[in-house]
């Protein structure tokens, strides 16, 4: 196979699968000046991204997908058939969820996609996968789609994994920090390189490295991720246990710069349709190549970050004085971190549903994520306002740290709730901000909370006397 087989000088990208790894990738490329079709299987998803509507919340890429459905350099189809006629180069970014049993991830959406384009390829083509899958996956899917493709025609299937994070998907698409290319020869890495061309010469770093360290290099990204968080989460049950405080740690901790001060932040956990997820895979797939110790430690920080949810629904009921049933409870937040709309796994949303389990009545409010959650607990109260959803409450808890919710004035938030107290499940609040407000105020693993047990209890008796 020559580059020019596989890569025009110009190459005409294809996209499988349009969520939002699928959606933001085409529409950057479009960005980096490529002729871009996008495909899904899901028509109303086609129509409606066509129409330049996003089936979800992500800053800035709406506007992205407009300008390039507009100008004609991206386009949405429903056929497979219509991006192996029109496109080079294949990158597939369709969902690898966790299995329905087990621990494992489930490529079939992968392997179905490929064997399907596959099929229709009319020319050599270079499909570059860039879902999370487990390693391996890239050597089967090239033995499987060899003699799918029409005779003649070559198939090479490379790796390139995305590093992009919900609510900041197109600055980390067009600017990463780093690419990692998996592939098996030149050709494949001069076809990536053209493509990444102008995100190179912006400062991206390349690794040129094989398809399963490339997969691996993801899972294990996120699986660092996850273990940061949840070593931040151990370190704040001792901060507990000792009266200590654990965001003075973290930041403390977090200035060697071996160390750094992200995914240093102690509270409710990490959550969403990737960090959970993947860990859990790379769990299942350690076990399958029978390496213990990764087996474990993950399998500790999966346990941990669970429990961090319990954590949090004990110190609520802790806080309401050991039961929770008939008490009015703020839920604000559900999404399940700020800047996404995205309710999947998410730990916010798990700690509201389990308070309204143990009988609470409880409003959630979350400035962009209250459709989704209602559409996964329909049982839930949802308020359009912060200022609505505590109205009446015993108790607030800040599940997600949006920006907006971090910055409301417990002194203006204090006539709309029937007791001021408040559980900061994210560690984002200004203790003593709050404390003087007059509200009790109880964060995970602080010291500042100790110091306000006296204003705590203050606070308890003028709730009697009212
Ligand atoms: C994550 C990775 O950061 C991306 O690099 C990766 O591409 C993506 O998964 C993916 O695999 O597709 P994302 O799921 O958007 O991105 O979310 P993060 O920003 O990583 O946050 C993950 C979770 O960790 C959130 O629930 C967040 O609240 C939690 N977190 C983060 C903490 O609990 N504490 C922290 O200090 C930081």
């Amino acid at each position: 196979m020559t580059l020019n087989s596989m890569a025009p000088l110009e190459p005409v990208i294809g996209v499988i699968g349009t969520g939002y790894l699928g959606t933001t990738h085409a529409a950057c490329m479009a960005e980096l000046g490529f002729e871009v079709v996008a495909q899904d299987q899901s028509r109303e998803r086609v129509a409606r991204l066509a129409s330049g509507e996003l089936p979800f919340y992500e800053p800035a890429l709406a506007e992205l997908v407009r300008r390039h459905t507009a100008s004609g350099r991206l386009r949405f189809t429903a056929d497979v058939a219509d991006v192996a006629a029109a496109a080079d180069v294949h990158f597939l970014c369709v969902g690898t969820p966790q299995a329905g049993e087990g621990m494992a991830a489930d490529t079939s959406q992968v392997f179905a996609a490929a064997r399907a384009l596959a099929m229709c390829l009319e020319r050599d083509a270079l499909i570059v996968g860039k879902s999370t899958v487990p390693v391996g996956t890239t050597e089967a899917l090239a033995a499987e789609l060899a003699p799918l493709a029409a005779p003649g025609i070559e198939v090479e299937v490379a790796w390139n994994p995305e590093f992009l994070r919900e609510g900041h998907a197109v600055d980390d698409t067009l600017r990463p920090d780093r690419l990692v290319l998996g592939v098996s020869s030149g050709e494949a890495e001069k076809a990536l390189r053209q493509i990444y061309v102008d995100v190179i010469r912006d400062g991206a770093a390349v690794v040129v490295t094989d398809p399963a360290t490339a997969e691996l290099v993801k899972v294990a990204a996120n699986a660092f991720l996850a273990t940061k968080v949840t070593f931040a989460n151990l370190m704040g049950e001792l901060c507990e246990a000792a009266g200590a405080d654990v965001t003075t740690l973290a930041e403390s901790i977090g200035l060697d710069p071996r160390i750094g001060p992200q995914f240093l932040g102690a509270g409710l956990g990490f959550g969403g349709g990737c960090l959970p997820k993947d860990l859990r895979a790379l769990i299942a797939r350690a076990d399958e190549l029978g390496v213990g110790h990764a087996r474990r430690l993950l399998g500790v920080v999966d346990e941990v970050n669970e429990g961090q949810r319990v954590r949090t629904v004990e110190t609520a009921v802790e806080l309401c004085g050991g039961s929770v049933a008939g008490v009015r409870i703020a839920a604000l937040g559900a999404a399940f971190k700020p800047g996404t709309d995205d309710v999947r796994d998410s730990p916010s949303l798990a700690v509201a549903a389990r308070l309204r389990d143990l009988g609470a009545i409880v409003t959630v409010h979350d400035p962009h994520a209250n459709d989704n959650a209602r559409a996964v607990e329909p049982d839930l109260c949802f308020a359009a306002t912060p200022e609505d959803a505590c109205r009446g409450a015993s108790l607030v808890v800040l599940l997600t740290e949006w920006e907006e919710l971090v910055r409301l004035d417990p002194r203006e938030l204090r006539p709309y709730v029937a007791v001021p107290r408040m559980l900061d499940a994210r560690n984002a609040l200004d203790p003593q901000r709050w404390q003087l407000a007059g509200w009790e105020h109880r964060g995970f693993g602080r010291s500042s909370d100790r110091a306000q047990l006296s204003v705590g209890s203050r606070v308890r008796e003028t709730e009697l006397m009212q």
